[in-house]
């Protein structure tokens, strides 16, 4: 089976005197697993998550998605490959706060160069996949934040990409709201995604397939047996 994310010797520093958020990361994830990422706040988790995304690039080391090395490829390359295999949900969400749900969905659809109607519908379709039809017309200042995060998620998955990458999607949920969002994240899952998830919820991360935890910018453990039954 081909690696979704093959990661080799990933390193990341920051500024100078340098920051150093990823101290040498080795990591495959397989197609179609079912990923929590765990640690304390400043670990390097979103650092971790935004190259794994094609965001950022290490300062050293390698990264291959989907069997195809980054290391080489241009921004616009990367850009081109982001667009067709990542969706990726922000940990700030990052909505455009003058545009309905429906906008922000279609957004989604910009690299396709798909005419607008076509993008709204296709929106509209995302929108009621993550139940949220009856706030099509609403803008993100409307919404509470679990809409909002699906707003996001709805977003990221508008064109099935094989991976979804998200950052803390129920961080600032009550806990009605993120058992919707792990909901939601199961069922894409089940429908062929292979998605990566940052939570600092520990309950949430023990009824998934597999979770690494990191520490200092190292893996400190990969466990795949935390299965709840
Ligand atoms: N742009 C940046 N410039 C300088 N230092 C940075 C930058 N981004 C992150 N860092 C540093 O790198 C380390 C890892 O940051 P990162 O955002 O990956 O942590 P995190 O595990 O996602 O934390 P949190 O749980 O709070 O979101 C931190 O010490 C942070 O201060
Ligand atoms: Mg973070």
């Amino acid at each position: 089976m081909t690696a979704i994310v093959q990661l080799t010797e990933v390193t990341r520093s920051y500024g100078s005197p340098p920051v150093t958020a990823l101290a040498g990361v080795t990591l495959t994830i397989d197609t179609g697993e079912f990923v929590a990422i765990e640690g304390a706040s400043g670990s390097g988790k979103s650092t971790l998550l935004n190259i794994m995304g094609t965001l950022d690039r290490p300062s050293s080391g390698s990264v291959a998605i989907a069997g195809v090395p980054t290391t080489e490829l241009t921004d616009r390359a990367l850009s081109g490959l982001r667009s067709r295999v990542i969706g990726f949900v922000f940990q700030q969400f990052h909505l455009r706060e003058g545009a309905t749900a429906r906008d922000n969905v279609a957004d989604g659809l910009l690299y396709t160069g798909a005419p607008r109607a076509e993008r709204r519908e296709r929106a509209d379709a995302a929108l009621r996949r993550v139940g949220l039809a009856h706030r099509i017309d609403h803008r993100p200042h409307q919404l509470s934040g679990g809409e909002r995060q699906r707003v996001a998620i709805a977003r990221a998955v508008i064109d099935d990409p094989p991976l979804l990458l998200a950052d803390e999607p129920t961080g600032n949920l009550d806990s009605r709201s993120s058992e919707s969002i792990v909901d939601l994240l199961h069922e894409l899952h089940a429908g062929g995604t292979s998605v990566v998830v940052i939570t600092h919820d520990a309950q949430l991360a023990a009824q998934l397939p597999r979770q690494i935890r990191i520490s200092d910018g190292t893996l400190v453990s990969d466990s795949h047996n935390r299965v709840a039954a």
